[in-house]
This record gives structure tokens, sequence and C-alpha cells, in this order.
């Protein structure tokens, strides 16, 4: 079990070689469309880069109590947001794209019974506003949860257009929107930049001793690993965050001792085409679960 830093007391500032504990939980025991279905609005689909409800419920149980101020600033279809409301804590999500924005509204009407639905909202506006966007709310935020764009293609399988021979993203779909302002097309210093001014922007917001905890995925570009967790736990340092743990979100499920990837078509088609050019790509099965502390810093 990883420690709770919530319940923890304020750290000193750790060196930033000392271990984190690690640990693991397995949250995809059932599907990503098993743990949606009946559940949320059926156009959630249509997002592609969605957080496991299971991964979400248990980040906000495990690093915060019910009462307290829940935020994800790229909240997507709002999951965070919905499965925050669901276990008692206030929730407020930020989406760049008006389309996302209105989806997470209406999972929200749909998950929320009207004093549960009372907790949460969602707001319009860029991540590295956050201060703003937030206005009273900000320096109270108890428990920031989020994924950020991976830097990396995401868009709407069309297996139909695929199997044809086409493309397996239309085009417009791929980086959550066409608008180049979303950062699911920044790359590279760009892409850099604009998150160390996010995990700015959520230190901002925290309370003193508030906990940001960003899910990341490392990939492949051009046959090689980007590691994003690690890239992610400098900027936030740089941020005046603290590394405190890490988690393994396993997406396989465990059936009689053996893990059983759950992959999605468009991870099976990318990791053939890696094979195919002779790089060794292998199913990924798991996400980076970094649990960080806002700190004061000299900066
Ligand atoms: C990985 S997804 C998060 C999905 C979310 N956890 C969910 O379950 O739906 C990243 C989201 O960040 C949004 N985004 C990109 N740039 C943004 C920005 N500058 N400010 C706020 N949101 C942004 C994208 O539109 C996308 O919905």
């Amino acid at each position: 079990m990883a420690t709770n830093p919530h319940t923890t007391p304020h750290p000193s500032t750790p060196s930033p070689a000392a271990p984190v504990p690690l640990a693991l939980w397995p949250v995809a025991q059932t599907s990503a469309q098993y743990q949606r279905a009946g559940r949320y609005h059926p156009d959630s689909a249509r997002h592609p880069g969605k957080m496991l409800p299971a991964l979400a419920a248990r980040i906000v149980s495990e690093y915060s109590n019910p009462g307290q101020l829940v935020c994800d600033p790229m909240c997507g279809i709002g999951t965070t947001i919905v499965e925050a409301a669901l276990l008692d804590r206030q929730a407020v999500g930020v989406e760049l794209e008006a389309a996302w924005v209105d989806l997470a509204r209406a999972n929200l009407d749909r998950l929320l019974e009207p004093d549960r639905r009372r907790l949460a909202e969602v707001r319009q506006g860029d991540a590295r506003r956050l201060p703003a966007i937030l206005g009273n709310l900000a320096g109270q935020v108890d428990l920031i949860v989020t994924s950020p764009p991976y830097a990396c293609d995401a868009g709407v399988i069309d297996r139909k257009a695929w199997l044809a021979g086409g493309r397996l993203c239309a085009t417009e779909t791929l980086n959550y929107s066409a608008d180049r302002a979303n950062l699911g097309h920044a790359r590279g210093p760009a892409y850099t930049a604009a998150m160390a001014g996010i995990y700015t922007a959520c230190h901002a917001v925290l309370r003193p001793g508030g906990l940001l905890v960003t899910v990341t995925k490392n990939m492949r570009r051009a046959g090689r690993c980007v590691d994003l967790a690690a890239s992610t736990v400098t900027l936030a340092r740089t941020a005046g965050f603290a590394y405190l743990g890490h988690v393994i979100a396993l997406h396989a499920a465990i059936r009689d001792s053996q893990l059983v990837a759950r992959p999605s078509f468009w991870q099976l088609t990318q990791t053939r085409k890696a094979r195919a050019r002779g790089e060794p790509a292998h199913l990924s099965v798991h996400e980076d679960v970094l649990v960080l502390q806002a700190i004061e810093v000299s900066r």
C-alpha cells in the first residue's frame, strides 16, 4: 500500500534522489467499457484519452477525505469530477474544449443525484490560467487529480475506414480537437513549457501541503521510449512539489495468476506496426500515478 500523504505530516524537503514508496493497483479487473456502461453518457466513447473510472475513484479515496475540494484542470469528459462527487467530495473540473465541457456536464447530470450534483461543476478554460478560472477557490484545493495530454497522437478510431484501407483516425479527431491551442498538439520543448505552466498553476491553487496526483503513460516515439513519468516529476519539482509516491495502475486484468492485457484497437495496431518496423515494442499494460505534494519553495 502506498503511503497516504494526506494523513502524514508536511514533509521536510526530500532529496530529489530519495526513493519513494511504490504501490500497484489493479484497476482493470473489469474493462473500461464495463466500468462506464449504463453510467456515463454513451458519447463519452468519442473522447480518445479517458481515465479509468476505477482509477479516478481509487485516487480520490486514497488521497482525500469526504468534504474536501478536488480539482481536475484538464478534465475531459469529467471522469475524475464525477467519481469525486460520488465519493462526497466537492469537485471542480476545467477543460479547454467546449465539446468535452458539455459532455462532462452531461455526465454530472446523468450520474449524480441532486444533492451530489450540487457538489460538482465544470468550467471552460485553459489550465495555465487555473488561479483566475477558480477565482475564490484558488488556494483552497485539497487534491488535484489529472491526466495530461501525452504529446502523442490520440484520436477517435474509425475501424471501418481503416479496414477499407483508410486512416485509423480521422484527422479532425486527433489530439482532442483541431484547435492548435489544445496541448494535445504540443510537442518537444513547447509541450514541456506548457506543462511546466500547468504544474505552476496547480501549485498556486492548492492549499499548502495539498496534493497533486497526475497520471501519465510512457510511450514510444521513433522507436525510443519517452519517459513521461520522469519528466513530469522533474517539472513538478521545479514548480514546487515534493515527490511522495509512485503507483503503478495496472491496466491488465489478473486472471489465474496471469496478466491479461486489455489493449485498445489503437494500441494493437500501433504495436504491430512498430514490431513490423523491427522495434522491440510491447503492449503497454500500466500507467504511472505520481503522487506529489505542494511545498513552499524559494524559486
Ligand atoms: C488525457 S485527457 C484527460 C481525460 C480525462 N481524465 C477524462 O477522463 O475524460 C486531457 C484533456 O486535456 C484537455 N486539454 C488540452 N489542453 C488543455 C488546456 N490548455 N487547458 C485545459 N484542458 C486542456 C484536452 O482537451 C483533453 O480533454
